[in-house]
């Protein structure tokens, strides 16, 4: 494809890496993803790293570890509160641990949720705040984490679309109290599936490390807060603390993300200097609304939402998209409160959903990479240029 949503960022490293992994006949989860595990929290400046099988497990591990804190557990019926727009299953874990949600709107030029208007969604059973950072362009997390601590909200990031962003001199992603991290192939680093997540909090660590596995006790270390070990072998070895699952990572994974974790800064230099340039060719012609960037972006790829009130065809400019090669697709999920599945969530919409809905209807977006597209930036400039007169 001429440009194309995704493409592959591994090089001989990555090959070697998976060879090692056969070669040593060991592929359930081991010793790569401990080690994996580590570099990727080092990275962040975060105390604990818990590789998953995906980001949307990275969700539900972190949403279930809430659930059986010792101190102030989530409960069914609490609220939490959450962008308009994202992938599903940021939403789906809260759904499925019987939370209700409150949706908020999204900023149009960032597509992020409009930070002023979470105080007047906060409620008594209002107990957490989730928020995304959409397609690598920071969120105010910063200010939402204070709102949190203001209100003694548990805060968590579904940092999924913006590995490597930065707001306020600090990574997203960092911010929460537990964070969760996608590293499947079109993200920014990329284990074909996998997931992380991370915390500064041992306990929870702890509650995730036996939620991801069975809900055994097999993988906590001597000592654990969260269960007493008794002097039984026998039982200890297959002993089940918490309703878990098995949303174990293998070893080749960890043994991939080991290699990208190490090329993710100039991963993400190379696609900031791709979105200079879409931002130096798009920025101001007011038929595209453009994501505008909030602290740094990590750029997982380009929005383009057609300016309503000029009333492109958005039909047409697909058509061309597609005569030209150039893949696209909906912004994340578009806006959740759209999809038939709603019918089954309990929730509530804070104020007006608009910019959600705009974005769903109007906006589309097209790939970074990790390599340079300047050919293909200019080309999808000349194209849209031509289809939306
Ligand atoms: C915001 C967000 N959360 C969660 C996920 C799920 O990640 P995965 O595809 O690794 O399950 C995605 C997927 O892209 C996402 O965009």
């Amino acid at each position: 494809m001429f440009y194309s949503l995704a493409s592959s960022s591994w090089g001989p490293e990555e090959i070697n890496a998976i060879q090692r992994v056969v070669d040593s006949g060991m592929f359930t989860m081991g010793e790569n993803v401990k080690a994996f595990e580590r570099d990727f929290a080092k990275y962040f400046g975060m105390k604990y790293g818990v590789m998953v099988n995906s980001g949307s497990s990275a969700n539900l591990v972190a949403v279930a570890s809430l659930f059986f804190k010792k101190d102030r557990p989530l409960q069914r019926g609490d609220e939490v509160i959450v962008p308009a727009i994202s992938w599903s299953t940021t939403y789906h874990p809260l759904q499925q641990y019987g939370l209700r949600l409150k949706f908020i709107d999204v900023e149009l030029d960032t597509l992020n949720i409009d930070v002023g208007k979470i105080e007047q969604a906060i409620g008594p059973r209002t107990r957490m705040i989730l928020a995304v950072s959409i397609l690598g362009n920071p969120a105010a997390v910063d200010v939402m984490r204070k709102i949190a601590d203001t209100h003694g909200l548990y805060f968590m990031e579904d940092n999924c679309e913006s590995m490597d962003a930065e707001i306020a001199g600090k990574k997203t992603g960092t911010f929460g109290l537990i964070n969760t991290y996608s590293t499947f192939f079109s993200h920014h680093i990329s284990t074909m599936e996998g997931g992380v997540v991370l915390t500064d909090d041992m306990e929870l660590y702890h509650l995730m490390l036996a939620i991801r596995n069975h809900g055994w006790t097999r993988d906590l270390p001597e000592g654990s807060p969260v269960f007493d070990k008794r002097d039984d072998d026998f039982f200890e070895a297959y002993r089940f603390i918490l309703p878990g699952y098995n949303v174990r990572p293998i070893e080749l994974a960890g043994a991939i993300g080991r290699e990208q974790i190490k090329k993710l800064p100039g991963m993400t230099v190379q696609r900031r200097k791709n979105l200079a340039h879409f931002q130096k060719l798009f920025r101001g012609d007011d038929r595209f609304i453009i994501q505008r960037e909030h602290g740094k972006s990590s750029s997982f790829c380009f929005t383009i939402i057609m300016n309503p009130q000029r009333n492109i065809d958005r039909k047409r400019a697909f058509a061309a998209l597609k005569k030209a090669d150039i893949g696209y697709r909906i912004i994340t999920g578009g806006c959740f409160l759209r999809h038939d599945v709603i019918k089954y969530y309990d929730y509530e919409i804070v104020g007006e959903i608009k910019n959600a809905n705009i974005a769903h209807d109007y906006g589309f977006f097209v790939g970074n990479a990790p390599t340079d597209l300047t050919r293909q930036i200019d080309t999808l400039r000349e194209v849209l240029d031509r289809a939306c007169n």
